[in-house]
């Protein structure tokens, strides 16, 4: 069976991190951001392997003076959903920003593109 592994996102990880897959229907930002993600200090972001393959990637931002951690851009290989990748991506962040770095409070949801159909269905 192939490991699973999650370690920090590098700039050599841009092309994996893009092949996991189109997401928000083909107006995906993080091509654009995904640099400036990397080196803002209040980010701290993470790609899910399984054996050499990037299936999994996660972006959290700690904002409102470190009470809000913000997870935006997160995305799991189609084939991969439904496993608990994103749910395990998110809590090795969480546990990061809780047990070294700040008091956090509160973890809103960013939006996906599911929500985003439901909210503008006729
Ligand atoms: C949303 C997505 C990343 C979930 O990945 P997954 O590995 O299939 O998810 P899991 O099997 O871990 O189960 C769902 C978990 O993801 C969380 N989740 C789902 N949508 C989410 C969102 N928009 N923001 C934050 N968390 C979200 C759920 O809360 C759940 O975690 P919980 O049980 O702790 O509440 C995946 O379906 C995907 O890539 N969708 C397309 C891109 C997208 O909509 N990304 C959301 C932007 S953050």
């Amino acid at each position: 069976m192939a490991k699973h592994d999650i370690r920090r996102a590098t700039r050599y990880d841009f092309a994996d991190v893009m092949r996991i897959g189109d997401v928000y229907d083909g107006k995906d930002y993080l091509c654009y951001r995904y640099k400036s993600f990397l080196d803002d200090p209040n980010n701290r972001s993470y790609i899910y392997m399984v054996g050499h393959a990037v299936v999994g990637f996660s972006a959290s931002f700690l904002i409102d003076g470190g009470q809000t951690l913000l997870c935006r851009s997160g995305r799991v290989k189609a084939s991969f959903q439904g496993q608990g990748i994103f749910r395990t991506l998110k809590k090795y962040n969480v546990m990061y920003y809780t047990s070294s770095v700040s008091q956090v409070a509160r973890l809103p949801q960013s939006t996906s593109i599911n929500m985003v159909k439901e909210m503008t269905k006729d």
